[in-house]
């Protein structure tokens, strides 16, 4: 049941700190040891022998492998690809020997990822590992590894606490193949570890920043066009902001990784289309900054979900909101969640209908 939420999307978005920790409960004990053996009794033996990962989804679940992409390149080495299932089935694709094939989805039953895995067992890779949310769904089943989110049944056909468990849940492997590649030593490792056990809490407090987020829905709900922007891990955040906001308030948005501003879509800049940014305090930051000035300089109408420590400023023409400042692991996690709360806040203003949008399925089972 909703309880005492107006939507099941809304529930679903104020659950994610419960689910984070029942997510990570099976993974990683208080103490901070990463618990392997929950991967499945031929993990053990396979895991020294990943030398590549393919990452394969659809919809958000395809924005969380972006994001795991950075990740696993960064921590454990590994270089990584990720692609959408309906284009990966149908290529073909080169298998370089040692590859660990990913697939990630709430459901476990979307047609194309689950046609990919059938794909990818006799394609050559080294083992199959789902990552889901239903367990005793035909891609758990069929696939040799399996890691659960437990984000408790999804109701709402827009995704959103699927979406984060399943980043917590690719941090977590992140770590487990860095430290098996031996590229995090312990301190290391413990830092990171630590700043996925801190994350639950600092999600409570980025919900409580809903009510300045709804204030700011009521001026957004008649524009027909938007830009989302984002650098490094949280330029698929910033996809993933896109999306949720067509899916469910159907305004046309569109996500750049804000380097490429200059090279397009800055001529579609002006007062009448807002920019939302996602701006943790990172390497990026002041490259960021920059891309903004040159939004600003265009008559460009910025929100801006921004590190509390970043010294930006509200002004004419420019909306910040303040996160935590966070470790750089989790902070993909953490900025998607005002994103979610503003496309909620959108859509409730429009009036659509926010768990059942027009046109859509919660569960993709046919082509
Ligand atoms: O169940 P899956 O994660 O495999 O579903 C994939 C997509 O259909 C899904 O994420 C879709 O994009 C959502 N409606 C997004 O909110």
């Amino acid at each position: 049941s909703k309880g005492d939420y107006r939507h099941f999307m809304l529930k679903e978005i104020h659950e994610q700190p419960e689910v984070l920790v029942d997510t990570l409960a099976d993974k990683l004990t208080p103490e901070g040891t990463l618990l392997t053996a929950v991967l499945g009794p031929e993990a053990a033996e396979l895991l020294p022998r990943v030398k590549q990962v393919q990452i394969v989804a659809c919809g958000t679940s395809y924005h969380a492998g972006l994001v795991a992409r950075y990740w696993l390149e960064s921590l454990a080495g590994l270089p990584c690809s990720v692609e959408v299932a309906s284009e990966f089935r149908y290529r073909h694709v080169a298998v370089q020997p040692g590859t660990l094939f990913v697939t990630l989805s709430q459901s476990g039953e979307t047609a194309d990822t689950l046609a990919a895995l059938r794909f990818a067992k006799s394609a050559g890779y080294l083992a199959t590992l789902a990552i889901c949310n239903v367990p005793g769904s035909s891609l758990v089943r069929e696939s040799q590894l399996r890691l659960m989110t437990h984000a408790g049944p999804e109701i709402g056909v827009a995704s959103t606490k699927a979406f984060t468990t399943q980043l917590a849940v690719l941090a977590w492997l992140a770590l487990v193949l860095g430290r098996e590649q031996g590229r995090l030593d312990e301190v290391e490792l413990a830092e990171q570890i630590a700043a996925l056990q801190a994350l639950p809490e600092q999600l409570r407090q980025v919900l409580e920043l809903e009510p300045a987020i709804a204030e700011l829905a009521n001026g957004f709900a008649e524009k027909r066009h938007t830009l989302f922007l984002g650098r490094g891990a949280h330029y698929p955040v910033a996809m993933e902001g896109a999306l949720k906001l067509k899916e469910i308030s159907y305004i046309h948005a569109e996500a750049y990784a804000a380097g490429e501003l200059k090279h397009g879509p800055l001529a579609l800049v002006d007062d009448a289309m807002p920019v939302v940014s996602v701006a943790p305090s990172d390497a990026l930051l002041e490259k960021l900054k920059s891309n903004l000035q040159e939004v600003r300089a265009r008559g460009g109408r910025l929100i801006n979900f921004v590190c509390e420590r970043a010294g930006l400023e509200d002004e004419e023409g420019m909306r910040n909101f303040p996160l935590p400042k966070v470790p750089e692991l989790t902070a993909p996690i953490l900025y998607s969640v005002p994103l979610q709360l503003l496309s909620y806040h959108v859509a409730l203003v429009k009036g659509t209908d926010v768990d059942k949008p027009r046109n859509l399925a919660k569960s993709v089972t046919v082509e």
